[in-house]
C-alpha cells in the first residue's frame, strides 16, 4: 500500500475482462450499508474511448474530440447508482461507490497494472452522462485509466504520510490520555480480554461517587461495599440461629422439669444418696 502510486503514462497492455471481473468481485466487498450495491462500472475499450472524447468536446464546446481518453487502453467509468432507501442517504451510497473504485485501483496496482483516477469539469455534464447511458439516479465519479506499467519508467517515490496531524480526539477530550483501551497485544500478554475491561468499567462503585453533590449541598453517599454488607448479614444470621438453639434447649429443659419436676427437683444428687 505504501508503495502504491498513480501511473500517468501506461502501455497498451490491459487486463482482460475475466481478470477485471475477479478484481471487481473482490472490490465489491467494501462496507456497504444495507448492501444496496449502489454502483456500477462501465468498461471503455477501443473506440468507446473516442465516444467519450467526443462527449468531452461537446461538454467543453470544443470542435475536436478530446484525446484524453486515449491515454490508456482501458478506461473504467465509476458510476454511483443511487438506490431508493429511507435509511441510506445518497452521500453514504456515494461513499460505497467511491470505496469500490479505490479498492479496485489498489487491487489493479497489486496485480501489476498502472492506474490513474481522473476527472474533469465535464465529468457530470449532460453529453458525458448520455454517452455512458446514465440513468436519472446515477452520477459519474470519474474514470480509472488502466494500462501496463512501463518497464523503464523513472522510479517515482511518494512521501511517507505522517499520520499524526490526521488523527485527533474530540475537542472535549483533548486533555485525555491517548490510549484508554488495551492494545490487542497487551490484552493477550495480560491474559485479559475485553470481558475484564468491561467488568472494571461497570463496577458498582466506580461511577457513583463522581456524581457530586445532592440538592442540599451534601456530598452523595460513598459507594456501597456489598461484600462487607454480606459478611454483616451472615454474622447476624449466625447469632440469631445460636439464640434460637439456646431458646429451644431452655424450652426442652423446662418441659422436662414440668414432667419430672418435684421428684427430680427434690432428688438428691447420686453422690449424696444414703445407702
Ligand atoms: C475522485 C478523484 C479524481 C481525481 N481526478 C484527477 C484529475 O482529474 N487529474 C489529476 O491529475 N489527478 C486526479 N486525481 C488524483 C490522482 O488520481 C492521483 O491520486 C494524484 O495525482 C496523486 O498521485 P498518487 O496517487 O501517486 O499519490 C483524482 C483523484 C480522485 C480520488
Amino acid at each position: 500500500m505504501r508503495a502504491r502510486r498513480s501511473w500517468s503514462k501506461v502501455t497498451d497492455a490491459a487486463p482482460r475482462k475475466a481478470e477485471l471481473l475477479t478484481l471487481v468481485s473482490a472490490a465489491a466487498r467494501v462496507a456497504d450499508h444495507s448492501s444496496l450495491r449502489p454502483w456500477r462500472l462501465i468498461e471503455l475499450r477501443g473506440d468507446d474511448r473516442r465516444t467519450l472524447g467526443a462527449a468531452i468536446a461537446a461538454a467543453e464546446g470544443d470542435q475536436k474530440p478530446s484525446t484524453k481518453p486515449l491515454r490508456a487502453p482501458l478506461v473504467i467509468a465509476v458510476v454511483a447508482s443511487y438506490r431508493p432507501s429511507g435509511k441510506v442517504p445518497r452521500w453514504e451510497q456515494e461513499a460505497v461507490a467511491s470505496g469500490v473504485a479505490h479498492v479496485l485501483s489498489l487491487l489493479l496496482d497489486e496485480a501489476g497494472w498502472g492506474v490513474f483516477w481522473r476527472t474533469g469539469g465535464y465529468t457530470r455534464s449532460a453529453p458525458v452522462a448520455a454517452a455512458h447511458g446514465l440513468g436519472p439516479d446515477e452520477d459519474l465519479l470519474g474514470w480509472l485509466y488502466v494500462g501496463g506499467k512501463p518497464e523503464r519508467s523513472r522510479p517515482e517515490r511518494r512521501k511517507t504520510v505522517d499520520a499524526r496531524p490526521f488523527v485527533s480526539r474530540m475537542p472535549s477530550a483533548a486533555a485525555a490520555p491517548d490510549d484508554l483501551t488495551h492494545g490487542r497485544d497487551a490484552a493477550a500478554a495480560n491474559g485479559k480480554g475485553t470481558k475484564g475491561d468491561k467488568g472494571r468499567g461497570k463496577g458498582k462503585g466506580t461511577g457513583k461517587g463522581t456524581k457530586g453533590k445532592g440538592r442540599r449541598g451534601k456530598t452523595s453517599k460513598p459507594p456501597t461495599d456489598w461484600a462487607a454488607k454480606a459478611r454483616k448479614a451472615e454474622t447476624k444470621a449466625r447469632k440469631a440461629a445460636s439464640r434460637a438453639r439456646k431458646a429451644e434447649a431452655k424450652a426442652v429443659a423446662a418441659r422436662a422439669r414440668a414432667i419430672d419436676g418435684p421428684a427430680r427437683a427434690d432428688a438428691a444428687p447420686a453422690s449424696d444418696a444414703q445407702p
